[in-house]
């Protein structure tokens, strides 16, 4: 059964390690077609999008090699030719293959890409922007196919700072002839990381961890050893899990560097937090606070992957708080399942939830529709009275090793259904 049980209202307590993170994973993945030598990415997290990216990248000709710490991928076989369909629709960061691939092959076929039910997720910015850098797109059967005859580099503006979009202008400028100038690039830490593989490769790259990046293409690149960092996500998701729950924990490797609107939120629902070189330690307060707003909007801001976390928490706060969604409009879907826990939740306006505090939340049988949202309804049943059964927790093993195990590191009683893995 594809289901986790939970016996909740357990105060959290104890340290537990974090994970590498997945949004950077899957775009260092990618990039390592960029090369014709072997790479070896540290840290990657063992998780269902990376072994559908692991997949892709074998179908299209590399050699993958898992080792305890990381894994080796060796594309220097690579068969420029169409991918594989199945992985492609149901991951949406199969995308980034795109730019990879139109700098290494100059030409691309491959489904539309899938991932998480949260909205529209529209992929003009990719497309205009690489098509700046001389691709042509057309439609073939419902399947994409991209060609450059010339990738060249160009100077572009995003005109919102979306994730994928910059990463697939770095991917494709790495090898297009040039430079570009991209302005208006997302500042997610992710991109930080695919650039600094990049340039462990020997890209590059001006302006990380700005808004305009200037990446000088078409060098040789050369296959390279790179860590990938924490996973902020996973961190938050922890963090706002104890937050309801009460007690205290110590989230080893927490990148709080990267977590300062998060950290802000749960101070502001009365959480203590000590930011320590190797972590975040966290005492959690015996209720929450409510928090007066919660905006989700691109980093710095509040990330949108942590809004059903924080909604989670909030639910049980001491009075009303109101969460915005300006990212993708269909986030609010886990609230549904969270009133079926006792929590009220108010939809007051497109991506307007006005969250009026219980005291209490109760186990319930509730469904992960998408996978930050699936993550909450754990954290949510572990703030609850009584056992919750969350089921489609395939989607949570998108993004997270393992859920149950962590939690039950900080003293959960937590089960995963048993066909899971
Ligand atoms: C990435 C993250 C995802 C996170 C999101 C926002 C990965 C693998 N996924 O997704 O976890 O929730 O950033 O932080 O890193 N948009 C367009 N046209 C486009 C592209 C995007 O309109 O061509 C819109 C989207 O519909 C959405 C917004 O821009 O409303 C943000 O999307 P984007 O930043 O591209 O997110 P992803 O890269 O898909």
């Amino acid at each position: 059964m594809d289901s986790i049980h939970i016996q909740g209202g357990i105060a959290l307590q104890g340290k537990v390690r974090i994970q590498g993170s997945k949004n950077a994973a899957l775009p260092v993945l990618a990039a390592t077609l960029l090369t014709k030598e072997r790479s070896f990415i540290r840290n990657c997290p063992k998780i269902s999008d990376v072994y559908a990216m692991i997949s892709l990248l074998k179908s299209l000709g590399c050699t993958v090699s898992w080792e305890e710490d990381g894994v080796y991928v060796d594309p220097s076989r690579v068969q420029c030719g169409e991918m594989g369909s199945e992985e492609v629709t149901g991951m949406r960061s199969s995308l980034c293959l795109l730019g990879a691939l139109i700098g290494r092959c100059g030409r691309v076929v491959m489904e539309y890409p899938g991932g998480c039910v949260i909205g529209k997720r529209p992929i003009d910015l990719h497309l205009e922007a690489l098509g700046k850098m001389g691709v042509s797109f057309r439609e073939q059967e419902g399947r994409l196919c991209a060609e450059a005859r010339r990738l060249r580099g160009a100077r572009l503006r995003l005109p919102f700072p979306s994730v994928g979009a910059t990463e697939n202008v770095i991917l494709a400028a790495a090898l297009a002839e040039g430079e570009t100038v991209l302005e208006g690039a997302a500042l997610e830490p992710e991109i930080r990381a695919l650039c600094g593989y990049l340039l462990s490769c020997g890209a590059q790259i001006e302006g990380v961890d700005t808004k305009r990046l200037v990446i000088r293409g078409g060098r040789r690149l050369y296959g390279s050893e790179y860590r990938i960092p924490a996973d902020r996500i996973v961190a938050g998701t922890y963090l706002f899990a104890c937050v309801g729950t009460g007690g205290e924990v110590f989230l080893e490797e927490a990148p709080w560097e990267d977590m300062t609107a998060v950290l802000e939120t749960a101070e502001s629902m009365g959480a203590k937090l000590c930011t320590e070189q190797d972590g975040i330690y966290l005492q959690a307060p015996r209720r929450p606070g409510a928090v007066e707003r919660i905006q989700t909007s691109p980093y710095p801001g509040f990330p949108t992957d942590l809004q059903s976390a924080a909604l989670a928490a909030a639910a049980l706060g001491n009075g009303d708080s109101l969460i915005l969604e300006t990212i993708f409009e269909n986030r609010f879907r886990t609230a549904e399942e969270l009133r079926k826990m006792g929590a009220q939740l108010e939809e007051t306006g497109t991506g307007r939830m006005l969250v009026h505090g219980v005291e209490s939340l109760h186990g319930a049988r509730v469904e992960a529709k998408e996978l930050r949202g699936g993550a909450a309804l754990v954290a949510a049943g572990l703030m609850a009275r009584g056992e919750t059964v969350v089921t489609g927790c395939r989607f949570i093993d998108r993004g997270y090793e393992n859920i149950c195990r962590d939690f039950r590191e900080l003293g959960a009683r937590v089960s995963c259904g048993t066909s899971r893995r």
